[in-house]
């Protein structure tokens, strides 16, 4: 597939990042076809676009015109056939289970175009091994966005032991058109280049709450106004789903050894499914003041 003959995108999953991909696709002018399982799944997704397109209009980001034309794009739907019939380019941002994504992956294969690249948003899993699971990994690559994917720049573009350098340079240019930076990770390897380091990073601020060191606020304070991050460790893991980080840092454990095991602070929470402002709760209660970090 040509960069130049790409017109169709399916994401499939209307989540946190499937919708917000779903999203920069429509913006940049794809039609765009979001798939989840469920009727009130895709649902919701659509409602969260809509929501973002009218936050990004109210703050002078686009025109009202370019966030109704942009909605108008996206088509949300359950039927995986009708999903990617006609997709050029199938973005996956199902949960970050292994297993989920195979059984995707074996059945878009039935329906999607031969010629049709497959993408997937994993944030830690091997790209090579989800590739095999298809009749077509020369054209399976990584394609990782960042939450809020309207708002953040960057894309990985990673490359499998199998994808072609035609692939990767088709969808790189795919994230030029989303208006994003791609930056080609070069080698599969668990939690790529941003999580394998702010995953951990993560997981630190929780071992200093679990240890008694510091109080969340304080710690964020630290990472915020003292280390320059956009967000506090903790505002960024409920930002990013603490389910999601946990998944990264299960994956990263079992592949890379005992420095990455997970913190039991943050297992605490995924098991009580305060999994951060998806849930209304994480680390901070969004229902209840939210984040309050000290200057
Ligand atoms: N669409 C539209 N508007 C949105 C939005 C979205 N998806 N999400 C938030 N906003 C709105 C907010 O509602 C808020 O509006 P309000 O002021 O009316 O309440 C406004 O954006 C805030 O935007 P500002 O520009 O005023 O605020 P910031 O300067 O803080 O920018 C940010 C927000 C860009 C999210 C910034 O805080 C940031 O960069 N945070 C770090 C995020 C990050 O690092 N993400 C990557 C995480 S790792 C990852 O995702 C990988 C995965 O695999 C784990």
């Amino acid at each position: 597939m040509d960069f130049e003959d790409i017109e169709t995108v399916a994401v499939l999953g209307a989540g946190n990042m499937g919708h917000g991909i779903a999203e920069v696709a429509a913006l940049a002018g794809y039609e765009v076809r979001m798939r989840d399982i469920k009727e009130e799944f895709v649902q919701n997704g659509y409602d969260n676009i809509e929501w973002s397109l009218n936050k990004l209009a109210e703050k002078d980001h686009l025109s009202d015109e370019a966030a109704e034309e942009a909605l108008e794009r996206v088509t949300a739907l359950v039927d995986v056939d009708a999903a990617v019939g006609d997709a050029d380019v199938v973005i996956e941002a199902v949960p970050e289970k292994m297993e989920i994504k195979k059984d995707v992956y074996t059945d878009v294969e039935k329906y999607a175009p031969e010629d049709a690249i497959f993408a997937t948003n994993t944030s830690s899993l091997s790209i090579t091994e989800l590739s095999e699971v298809t009749e077509r990994p020369e054209q399976f690559c990584g394609m990782h966005f960042f939450n809020p994917p309207v708002r953040m720049q960057l894309v990985e573009v990673i490359s499998g032991e199998h994808t072609s350098e035609a692939t990767l340079e088709t969808i790189e240019q795919l994230a030029e058109d989303f208006d994003k930076t791609p930056v080609r990770v070069r080698k599969d390897s668990p939690g790529f280049i941003v999580n394998r380091i702010l995953v951990p990073l993560m997981n630190e601020a929780c071992w200093l709450v679990h240890d008694d060191v510091a109080t969340i606020a304080e710690v964020d304070s630290t990472t915020k106004f003292d280390m320059g991050l956009p967000m506090g460790s903790f505002e960024l893991s409920d930002q990013v789903g603490n389910d999601v980080g946990l998944h990264v840092l299960e994956y990263m454990h079992e592949v890379l050894g005992e420095p990455y095991a997970p913190c039991p602070l943050l297992e605490e929470k995924v098991e009580n499914e305060q999994l951060g402002k998806k849930t209304g709760e994480g680390f901070y209660d969004y229902e209840d003041g939210g984040v309050d970090i000290p200057t």
